[in-house]
Formats: structure tokens, sequence, C-alpha cells
């Protein structure tokens, strides 16, 4: 419990923090309206990255549906209840976790900024905050594990071709002090993306976030002496920059440029499985003690399924809209999911901007939520020290609603907390 006089509850003492620095004249390092944010990093960011951060699959209708789920529930605050101490608390897999928040797993964040997932690693350690490492991090998994102490860590598993090569991940998560690893089942492929398509980009062809790989014995092990034929070739005016850009990337990691070009084919024509399904899951079980969370659970029967394999968590998700367009909105596939998930925890992630979103999933059966393009936001702004302010934003608004609403805990929240505004309510597009 944190009590709420002077400074110790989080949303009061970011609130003061802000209010009695701009008595000075100062202004927040980063903007705290969402769409502010948002509006700020994509100013910011080069076209390339904007378009890989910002832009979703198709249309970008998931993305419009998973903003929209949220303005169709609404809060029903009660008063007269003392709210003096509240606790944001959640335990999750034998750990209490200061917040129902953990950044979600994004890949490239070298695209944003140069100290990319290092930032962000001690930007959730300073504000204890758990982090799931992604696959595709810019930076190895080792080196952010070393920046955090004892601050929550997952991994964030993609499965690739090859079993061996995953066997090693495992094994490296675990000796990180991983307590998690999390399955992304959404990106078996990757979604179809205009803006990354009308921009001829794709980071990992340039050897960005490949760290996990490049420092991977095994995988460095298997990247062939040339690389797969494709049939395809480049074409343009920009290959000289690739090329740097590659050559730049296999100095990194120790790898001659020929070896790294090698490493990028490799890694394109064996990162994937289509035909991932559920006996691998299964699988999975005797390839690590950790508990395993399956990411990107849309469908109650899928929910259902993941508990009767056994696994230890799901997260509601469909990664931000950028792998189908025109599915359903994630808050709208949650009650379904919590509910065939019986004791099994539902995580939840994909439309969250700001702590009331939080809270919105939270009394819809979230246990946690996972935050996702808004840090990345905050880091292209401002590195670690952004990452930080967007963290705590957050955590103020969720920590204030919650009082307002008149609750003092997490577990306090609940569907009677809410109640459905219809679907022509409105539909907070940020
Ligand atoms: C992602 N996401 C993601 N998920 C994952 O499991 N592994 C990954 O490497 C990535 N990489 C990634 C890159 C970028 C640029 C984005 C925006 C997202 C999905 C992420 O974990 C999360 O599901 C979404 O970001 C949630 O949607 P919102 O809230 O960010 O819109």
């Amino acid at each position: 419990m944190t009590q709420d006089t002077g400074a110790a509850a989080p949303g009061r003492r970011r609130q003061m923090e802000v209010y009695v620095a701009g008595a000075g004249g100062a202004r927040p390092t980063v903007p705290v309206s969402a769409a502010r944010l948002e509006a700020r990093a994509a100013n910011a960011m080069t076209p390339e990255a904007a378009a890989y951060v910002i832009g979703g699959a198709g249309l970008e209708a998931s993305m419009a549906a998973n903003r929209a789920a949220f303005g169709r529930h609404r809060f029903v605050p009660r008063v007269l209840r003392d709210v003096s101490a509240r606790d944001l608390g959640v335990d999750l897999f034998g750990r209490r976790h200061r917040a129902p928040l953990l950044l979600a797993p994004i890949g490239v964040l070298e695209l944003v900024h140069r100290q990319a997932d290092l930032a962000v690693a001690r930007a959730a350690a300073a504000e204890d905050i758990g982090l799931v490492f992604s696959n595709q991090a810019s930076v190895a998994m080792e080196d952010c594990a070393a920046a955090m102490g004892t601050a929550p860590r997952w991994f964030q598993l993609y499965w690739s071709r090859d079993d061996a090569f995953v066997r090693s991940l495992l094994a490296r998560a675990e000796k990180a002090g991983c307590e998690a690893i999390v399955v992304t089942l959404d990106t078996t492929l990757l979604g179809w993306r205009p803006r990354d398509l009308d921009l001829g980009y794709l980071p990992f062809l340039r050897g960005m976030g490949l760290a996990q790989y490049l420092s991977d014995p095994v995988f460095r092990s298997k990247i062939p002496a040339r690389p797969p034929e494709t049939g395809i070739r480049p074409r343009g005016a920009k290959l000289l920059a690739t090329a740097y850009s590659l050559h730049r990337k296999g100095r990194e990691f120790g790898l001659s440029m020929a070896r790294m070009r090698a490493a990028a084919a490799y890694f394109t024509a064996t990162y994937s499985r289509p035909d991932l399904n559920w006996t691998d899951i299964a699988r999975l079980r005797a390839m690590t003690s950790l508990p395993i969370v399956l990411k990107g659970v849309r469908h109650a029967d899928d929910a259902r399924l993941a508990r009767e394999h056994g696994v230890d968590g799901i997260v509601v998700s469909n990664h931000g809209g950028r792998q189908v367009d025109g599915e359903t909105a994630t808050l709208d596939a949650l009650p379904g999911a919590v509910a065939a998930a019986g004791d099994m925890p539902v995580l939840f992630d994909s439309g969250i901007r700001t702590g009331a979103d939080v809270a919105k999933a939270l009394a819809l059966g979230a246990r946690a939520v996972f935050l996702g393009r808004p840090y990345v936001y905050g880091l292209a702004l401002a590195g670690e020290t952004g990452v930080r302010e967007v963290i705590g934003n957050i955590l103020a608004e969720l920590d204030l609603t919650l009082a307002l609403c008149g609750l003092d805990s997490i577990a306090a929240l609940g569907p009677a907390s809410l109640v459905a505004n219809g679907p022509t309510g409105r539909t907070d597009p940020i």
C-alpha cells in the first residue's frame, strides 16, 4: 500500500513534480498527452522508422478498432470510500510486481534511438517495471539483463525453423534471469504492411534487430558461406547505404561483410515457422522450466486450448494491429478469453495509451498489461528519460483513476467498475 500523503503515491507525486517544475516555466520532457506524444515522436523519427513503428497491417482497421473499443467502456466512479491508501501491486508467476504493467517486447529499437533496448532496460529497472526482451532486439539480452539489477525481465520467443537455436535462446534467457518465456504466435509470417512496403523497407535486411541472433553461438555456427539463393536482387540507388549498414553491424558482432550478408539472408530464410502448432507448445514444456506465456491469443477457444495444454498464461494481443487488418479489437476479445482461461492469468495489450486504458483492461479481467508504442515514442524523443516519463505518466494516471473511482487496489477493479457505452459512444481515436 502507498499512503496518499505528500509524495508517496505515484499519481500525486508525478502531478506535483510537473506542476511545481512548471511554476518555474519548465515543461515535461515528453508530452503527457498520448496524441501529442505520438505526433512529436513521429516528427523526430526518420520516415522509415515512423512507418515501421507507427504503421500497421492493411488499412490499419485493427489499430483503429483497438482504440475504438476503449471508448465503448466507461467508468462508474463511487464516492465517499476512503481511498487514501492504495496498492497497485499484482502477483505474476511467483513475483510481486509493483504495478500491473510490463513493457512489451518491441523489436529494432535502434531505429529510434542509438541506445535502443539498453535505454529501455535502464528505464524499466529505474521505475521497477518489468520488461519483455524482444527476440528482434537491437541489444543482446545479456547486456540488457546486466543493466536491470533485480528488476523483472521476461524473454519473448519467435520460434525459428532451427530447434537447436530455439534451445540456445531459452538457455540464455534462463541464465539472464528471465522469469517467463513469452511465445509470440501472431507473427509466424510477417503481416502485409503498406507503409513499410511503400518505402521498400525491412530493417532486418539491413542487419538491424538481429542482436539475439548475431550474439548466439548456435546461430553463428549455422551462418552459411554464401547467402541462400532467392532469385531476388536488390535494385535502386541506395544499395551502398544498405551495404554500409550491414558492414557496421558485422563489425559490431565480429563478422566480415560477406558473413554478415549471409547472416541477414539466413535469418530471413529461417526466422519464421508457419507450421507452428499445439504439439510444439507441448514440446516447449520439456525445453524450459520457466513459465510459458502465449502471446497473440484472440479466440476464446484458443484460450481454452492454452489452458488444456498447461501453459502458464496468455496475452490477448493482436500485435498492435500490425498483422491482420480488420480483426476484432483485443479489448472486445478479452472477456471471452478470460472466461475460457479459468485460473490461468490473462494479460493484455494492443491499444493501451493511458493509465485509464490500463484500468479498463484490468476491470475486464486482465491480470496485467503490456505497454507498447508509447514507450517507444518516449525513447525516440528522450532516450531513457523519455521512457521513464512515459511509464511514470501511465502509472500516475492509473493510480489517480483508481482513487477517483473509489477503489483502493487493482484487485478491487472488476466488471462492476464499468458500463458498456454502446457502439455509438465516442471512439477515442488516438
Ligand atoms: C511490436 N511487437 C512485437 N511483439 C513481439 O512479440 N515481438 C517483437 O519483436 C515485436 N516488435 C514490435 C515492433 C514494433 C515497432 C511494434 C509497434 C510492436 C508487438 C508488441 O509487443 C505489442 O503487442 C504491441 O505493440 C501492442 O500494441 P500497441 O499498444 O503498441 O499499439
